[in-house]
């Protein structure tokens, strides 16, 4: 009788770690206008003017961090001058970001103010604890080269961003902006009402998650261009590359969720990531009144020097 109980209330917890992250999640996407194609992913069409800005200092910044100065490209050539000085862009990183440098700094500013306006007109600025950053442009070529995906934390494995450091009580978003978005996009996971907290842990490799891989059902669904996408982070995800797809350039973005019962006093952010978080309002005064620097010259190959560290040597400071 005492082993049915025990059973009985341990399959009842399992279910609540999933319905308690359903409930956060829900009070915040039901804010905005958006379609969810699982009970953890909300995908909102952004206002076409926010885009647009978007979009210009997004494609600015690339353009920027490119190894000749042309001024700013637009999407196709912009997308062909990537391909073609692959070699000889030495800001990104395996993973595709485009590590902000000191010739860039302006430039990865006015990216973060656009992302910003975005966030505001959502209206779910009450939601969010504190930013990670710096926030990541990134290419993703059509091509990959084998030795990248065999890295500890290669995109290309379904994980969850938390076994990278970040907090399991974040949001991530996604937005396509220009390229093969559609067949070079981000394939998502919904968990299992099996679901337990433990196992968005931190993890040496993304490898190490296979077995919980398995318990995950794949989502039918790819973000559009031009819309923002937001996942909770017990959605697993992964790059995916259909045959044939060309190259994309996308940004990504996570935040720590203010939800009900959270601890307050703690955001679980792993000690290797103390540095990389940010006040939500100072977030919003980000090439107001404070600024990004960044002190890397363009001609240093990033690194991030062990595995949970962003590649970017990021310092804030106030605007003169
Ligand atoms: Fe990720």
């Amino acid at each position: 009788m005492k082993k049915h109980l025990h059973i009985t209330s341990r399959k009842k917890n399992k279910g609540s770690a999933l319905a308690r992250r359903i409930k956060g999640f829900s009070e915040m996407r039901r804010i905005f206008e958006h379609e969810a194609p699982g009970p953890l992913i909300a995908v909102h069409a952004i206002d076409k003017e926010l885009l647009k800005h978007l979009q210009d200092t997004v494609a600015t910044y690339v353009s920027k961090s490119l190894p000749f100065d042309d001024g700013p490209l637009e999407e196709k050539n912009l997308i062909n001058a990537y391909e073609e000085f692959e070699k000889s862009i030495l800001c990104v990183t395996p993973n595709g970001i485009i590590v902000p440098k000191r010739n860039t700094t302006l430039e990865f500013n006015n990216v973060v103010k656009a992302l910003m306006k975005i966030v505001e007109n959502l209206g779910i600025s009450a939601f969010i604890k504190s930013w990670y950053i710096p926030l990541n442009v990134r290419i993703k070529f059509g091509r990959v080269h084998k030795k990248d995906l065999k890295r500890a934390h290669a995109t290309e494995t379904t994980h969850s961003d938390s076994w990278t450091g970040l907090s399991s009580e974040s949001v991530i978003i996604h937005i396509p902006l220009f390229g093969d978005t559609y067949h070079n996009s981000v394939h998502c996971y919904d968990p299992p009402l099996t679901f337990q907290e433990d196992w968005l842990a931190p993890r040496l490799s993304y490898e190490e998650g296979a077995e919980i891989v398995k318990r995950y059902k794949p989502i039918d669904f790819v973000c559009p261009k031009g819309s923002v996408m937001m996942l909770d982070t017990a959605t697993l995800h992964s790059t995916r590359r259909l045959p044939g797809c060309g190259s994309r350039i996308s940004l990504d973005a996570a935040f720590v969720l203010r939800k009900e019962g959270s601890d307050e006093n703690c955001d679980g952010i792993h000690p290797m990531r103390e540095n990389e978080h940010l006040s939500p309002e100072i977030m919003s005064l980000i090439g107001k009144e404070y600024m990004f620097v960044f002190s890397d010259s363009p001609d240093e190959i990033v690194t991030s020097g062990d595995r949970f560290k962003h590649a970017a040597n990021i310092r804030l400071t106030r605007k003169l």
